[in-house]
């Protein structure tokens, strides 16, 4: 059972306006796992109520109770697919971070707050039909994509799924290389995922066999010769974007130039973007 975090419940009988618990409050989960990677990035799942329905690649808020009792909520990728009974996410410790700097100390046992109201835009409703499906992300902006590549559907509805990952040092890049790697032994999508999922990893300021930004290895064509893939094309190449808001822009550009436009939930198109929780 959930407990509810309406404030005013306590013990003694309430006033009936009290009484009226927020349908919309979140709801507190138990923290199950938790795993450091660096410094600066963790992950943890926690339990999942029943009643919490959202679709693969959707964010939700997530949070900690403050000293005042009211809620300190950020947004947060889901890292895990829909049919997953637990919840993961992949996080950022920034140090003077109001909700980091104390999320990177949950164990578990302890309650994280949880959003009623998943959503989003790197869904695969989004997108029209293609070929291949390209997810490009940079630091925790890979999170919605350990939630997609997780999900048959996927797998279904396109023939190549290529995930690019961009960090600064080579340990940033342990839980996506992991997370794939692992996918082959995956009881619903191990199948799947042979011969038609790839990662493609980058790093900036660290030695690492392939160097540079993504945009740069898109704009110099290195990617696509890489992958020995044809360069971006609206006809059969979709795209979702997940990082920082510099490199969303730029991204995007990227994609515009090559003719692909921008899709949403009420009007799918050849790529869809958005934002990595920053701090
Ligand atoms: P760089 O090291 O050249 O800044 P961050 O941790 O700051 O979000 O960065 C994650 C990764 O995203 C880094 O490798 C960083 O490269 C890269 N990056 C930052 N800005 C952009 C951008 N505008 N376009 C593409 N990649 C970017």
């Amino acid at each position: 059972m959930n407990e509810s975090l309406d404030m005013t419940a306590d013990a003694s009988p309430a006033p009936a306006a009290a009484q009226n618990v927020n349908p919309n409050a979140p709801t507190a989960e138990t923290v199950l796992e938790v795993e450091h990677y660096t410094d600066r990035l963790f992950r943890f799942r926690i339990t999942r109520p029943r009643s919490f329905r959202f679709r693969t690649g959707e964010f939700v808020m997530i949070g900690l109770p403050k000293e005042d009792g009211r809620p300190l909520l950020r947004a947060y990728s889901i890292a895990s697919p829909a049919w997953d009974e637990e919840l993961e996410f992949y996080s950022i410790k920034v140090p003077d971070g109001p909700l980091t700097s104390r999320l990177c100390n949950i164990q578990p046992g302890d309650k994280v707050l949880l959003g009623k109201k998943p959503t989003g835009t790197l869904v695969l409703d989004a997108l029209t039909p293609g070929k291949r499906l390209y997810m490009f992300s940079t630091g925790t902006g890979f999170a919605p994509f350990a939630s997609l590549v997780r999900d048959p559907d996927t797998y279904e509805r396109y023939e190549e799924v290529i995930v690019t990952h961009t960090c600064r040092e080579n340990a940033e890049l342990t839980y996506s290389q992991n997370l794939i790697n692992d996918l082959v032994n995956d009881p619903l999508v191990g199948e799947m995922v042979q011969g038609k999922l790839r990662l493609y990893t980058t790093c900036t300021r660290e030695d690492h066999p392939r160097m540079g930004r993504i945009t740069t290895l898109i704009e110099n064509g290195k990617l696509f010769e890489d992958l020995g893939v044809p360069p971006l094309d609206p006809a059969c190449d979709r795209a979702m974007i997940c990082g920082s808001m510099e490199m969303i822009q730029d991204t995007k550009n990227l994609m515009i130039a090559a003719g692909l436009t921008e899709g949403s939930n009420s009007a799918p198109a050849e790529f869809v973007i958005e934002k990595a929780f920053a701090g």
